[in-house]
């Protein structure tokens, strides 16, 4: 009964406390301050020493923007087209897990969100809304992401569903065979579904206003796999590893990834690649985007982040498939470099959970806002006008001024 009331009470808070965030590194702050620590060091951690996330953010400060003065940039277009789709500004929103654990509305806030924005939503096999439930509060563009289960009958259901369902792209992803180590979630007691347990009942004690939505919502489940693949062992301590570990298939090769190209038929990303020779083998088997990526370095720690690997995949492949930039986008000067460097547009997917998680959609809403704000000032003050505008003049790496 008091449900309705106390999620009004949530959504004033979240969009009085929303307006006093200015970038990504505030919503991120609100975030953890909203979200119990299990869920929110899940989305903000990833492997071993997070040595390749760290890096995916730092090397973009090894960049600088070269600006052209005495422009008419009294008129700033930031849209472009993404294959062959018109977006507002030149970022597509990644495919995320279980956006539930973040914030109960999940998957539907983002979606709602990112339509409003005019950008692509990319949804998660694992998410915790369906491919039809997305659709239904969607008519914007979307993309469903594949991870390829040892029920392999998946993924031809996964082709049919989203066909009918008129998303625009499939996205494979080909580097979570297995999970990265993700020490944050063994230190926290990450669960999923999410758990009281001893370690984390004072946390979600004192974050009421996400407990009591999460009681009192739906049960938790993985929506596009949960009729045909077992739900996650209860009570195991890091059961998102072992799930994962049971049920990914893990001989998946070109071979099967050509295959599902020839059954979709239509725009197909291939997303996790980080060297040309995968860059090349992925176009050669039709590929028309690809997505120089390393899950958010949440997988094997120690490889390059993905703007620095960007130049060499776009000059290899980039005359026959569009290369999308995705990890350690955090401000329009990002996004401005990475297209400075041959790519299309980016990903993020960080940035909008971050804003899920510090309020819900009204917080996907301001994140998606502040970044396109940020695009369109950062392309009037670099003296570009749209967004093919931008090019190689506009980028060049730091040169150190002292030795
Ligand atoms: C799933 O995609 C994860 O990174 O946890």
């Amino acid at each position: 009964m008091a449900a309705p009331y106390i999620r009004q009470l949530d959504e004033q808070i979240s969009r009085f406390l929303l307006a006093r965030c200015h970038n990504i590194a505030d919503l991120r702050r609100l975030a953890r301050w909203r979200v119990p620590a299990p869920m929110f060091h899940y989305m903000d951690g990833a492997a071993d020493d997070e040595v390749t996330m760290g890096r995916n953010q730092s090397a973009f400060d090894d960049l600088e923007l070269l600006p052209r003065n005495l422009i008419d940039i009294s008129k700033i277009d930031t849209s472009t087209t993404v294959l062959g789709q018109r977006i507002e500004f030149p970022l597509v929103l990644a495919p995320t897990g279980m956006s539930r654990l973040f914030h109960w509305e999940g998957e539907l806030a983002v979606a709602r969100a990112a339509a409003r924005a005019g950008t692509i939503y990319s949804l998660s096999t694992v998410g915790t809304h369906s491919v039809e439930e997305v659709a239904a509060v969607n008519p914007g563009p979307k993309w469903f992401q594949i991870y390829v289960f040892k029920d392999r009958g998946l993924v031809t259901e996964f082709i049919d569903r989203c066909r009918a369902q008129q998303y625009h792209a499939l996205c494979l992803t080909i580097d979570l065979p297995l999970t990265g180590n993700r020490e944050r979630d063994l230190r926290t007691g990450m669960t999923v579904p999410p758990k009281l347990s001893v370690k984390s009942w004072l946390d979600f004690a004192l974050r009421p206003l996400w407990s009591f939505a999460h009681i009192t919502s739906d049960p938790f489940t993985l929506a596009n796999v949960a009729h045909r693949v077992p739900a996650a062992r209860p009570g195991d301590v890091n059961t998102l590893q072992a799930y994962i570990g049971e049920q990914f298939d893990r001989t998946v090769t070109w071979d099967d990834a050509a295959l599902m190209v020839q059954q979709w038929n239509g725009p197909f990303a291939v997303k996790g690649i980080l060297t040309v020779d995968d860059a090349k083998r992925a176009v050669d088997i039709g590929a028309t985007c690809i997505i120089v990526s390393n899950h958010g370095g949440r997988q094997l720690d120690h490889v390059p982040a993905p703007i620095d690997v960007l130049p060499e995949i776009v000059a290899a492949v980039g005359d026959r498939a569009e290369v999308i930039l995705d990890g350690g986008v955090r401000r329009g000067t990002d996004v401005l470099k990475a297209i400075a460097l041959g790519a299309k547009a980016c990903m993020t997917g960080r940035c909008y959970l971050f804003g899920l998680g510090a309020g819900g959609e009204p917080g996907v809403d301001r994140a998606l806002h502040l970044l396109k704000s940020e695009i369109n000032r950062d392309m009037a003050l670099l003296g570009t006008r749209n967004v093919g505008e931008i090019g190689p003049q506009h980028v060049r790496y730091r040169r150190r001024v002292r030795d």
